[in-house]
């Protein structure tokens, strides 16, 4: 029997909990023997819970108990789950974590250690909730090069953009609703700001390119500036709002990358469009395969831990071997966003009509049926340092929104 200790009793640490006890027979067949929690660790204690007998509240006894052989860390954040990672890796006993902020912090390093100590450290629910998309670009996908991989890595905005869409309900309402459901994080500004889809292209990008892409290097806009009004022009457009994370492989005699996250229009025939309220979808490209998509809820308690609990099966299956993964510690630097072309949807007051094409020149389409008393057009393609440039001369800007070609 092996025994686990779980690092954190909020949505995901007792959804692991949960997920392990109900298919708990299904589990032991797959990995093997049975997966036991031995420990759960909290600040909290929690009176009348099924499992309160195991909640504990001084890390000593998980990192001093050779028992203990795995380890779900779901606390989230950088400290104190960064220290408890790296003493129980230290250990020998495998990590399995759906902390992207920590992986994309220190996912390179503690692989590393975990290489050393004979054990793993695995964050397949750091990405894509539920989703399986890490194991399958570091298993199934292995004969691949990795060109690009680019959607909709998080759960909470796309609640809301579809909340938005389909019910015309206001952005306040709708965080308030993804909160209820267990979508957002705890500062629900990482993911309106987009700081957690950020993280997720982070990793998927290191693991892409086997190096480290620092997410702080990464071109980051979030959807607070999207309102109802976008969304009209968008359906006249036949068109949606999306919050999209991507990056680039550019072919040359280096190895390049590009990776940003921001609201894009999409087009209805995008298979994009049709993903909504807590679902993600990636699309990986692949030189031989060409392209994949991965499907499902983002976000949520049993969908995440059910992720966890895949990873702890496998490190169930792998007792004292490092299962390997390319990600290495050297940091790669980026392309520069401004750099890259695109086209925007631009929304200016009527009384900048003038100023708008004096400065944008011909445009490609102006969009009609919008809001009364505005002005909107589609630029031609366009590098975004100049876009930006022009749009800090229209003062007159009501909103501008990237297209998805
Ligand atoms: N807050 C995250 C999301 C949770 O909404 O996608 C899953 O990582």
């Amino acid at each position: 029997m092996a025994k686990v200790a779980v690092l954190g009793y909020g949505t995901v640490g007792s959804g692991v909990v949960e997920v392990l006890e109900k298919n708990r027979s299904l589990i032991a067949k797959r990995a093997g023997e049975e997966l036991e929690v031995k420990y759960i660790l909290d600040l909290r204690d929690f009176p009348g819970d099924p499992y309160e007998d195991r909640v504990i509240h001084d890390v000593e006894m998980i990192m001093g108990d050779p028992e203990i052989q795995i380890v779900c860390e779901t606390m989230g954040g950088n400290e104190p789950a960064y220290t408890f990672s790296k003493r129980a890796i230290l250990a020998g006993k495998s990590v399995c974590t759906s902390n992207k902020e920590l992986v994309a912090n220190h996912g390179a390093e503690l692989i590393a250690l975990a290489r050393e100590h004979r054990c793993n450290y695995l964050f397949e629910a750091s990405v894509g909730g539920g989703i399986p998309v890490i194991r399958p670009l570091c298993n199934a996908l292995t004969a691949e090069r990795i060109n690009e991989i680019s959607g909709i890595l998080n759960g909470t905005t796309n609640y809301i953009l579809t909340k938005m869409e389909q019910e015309k309900t206001r952005f306040e309402d709708a965080l308030k609703s993804a909160q209820e459901l267990g979508y957002a994080e705890r500062n629900p500004e990482a993911d309106v700001e987009g700081q957690d889809a950020c993280r997720k292209i982070a990793i998927l990008a290191s693991l892409m390119s086997g190096k480290t892409v620092d997410y702080r290097d990464i071109y980051t806009e979030g959807i607070t500036q999207i309102t109802p009004e976008d969304f009209v022009y968008a359906r006249c457009m036949g068109m949606t709002v999306k919050l999209l994370a991507m990056c680039k492989r550019r072919e040359g005699e280096k190895e390049e990358y590009l990776a940003a996250v921001a609201p894009y229009l999409v087009s209805g025939q995008n298979p994009l469009a049709g993903v909504n309220d807590v679902f993600n979808a990636v699309f990986i490209h692949g030189n031989m395969l060409g392209e994949s998509m991965f499907y499902g809820r983002g976000a949520g308690k049993l969908p995440t831990a059910s992720a966890v609990v895949a990873d702890v099966v496998d490190c169930a299956k792998h007792p004292g071997e490092h299962i390997i993964c390319l990600w290495e510690e050297e940091k790669i630097r980026l392309l520069d966003f401004g750099q890259t072309k695109g086209r925007f949807l631009v929304r200016v007051k009527e009384a900048g009509e003038d100023r708008a094409r004096n400065l944008f020149g011909d445009f490609e389409k102006i969009v009609p049926d919008g809001i009364t008393g505005e002005f909107a057009f589609v630029t031609k393609v366009m590098r975004e340092e100049e876009a930006v440039q022009k749009f800090g001369g229209l003062p007159e800007l009501v909103a501008r929104i990237r297209i998805k070609d």
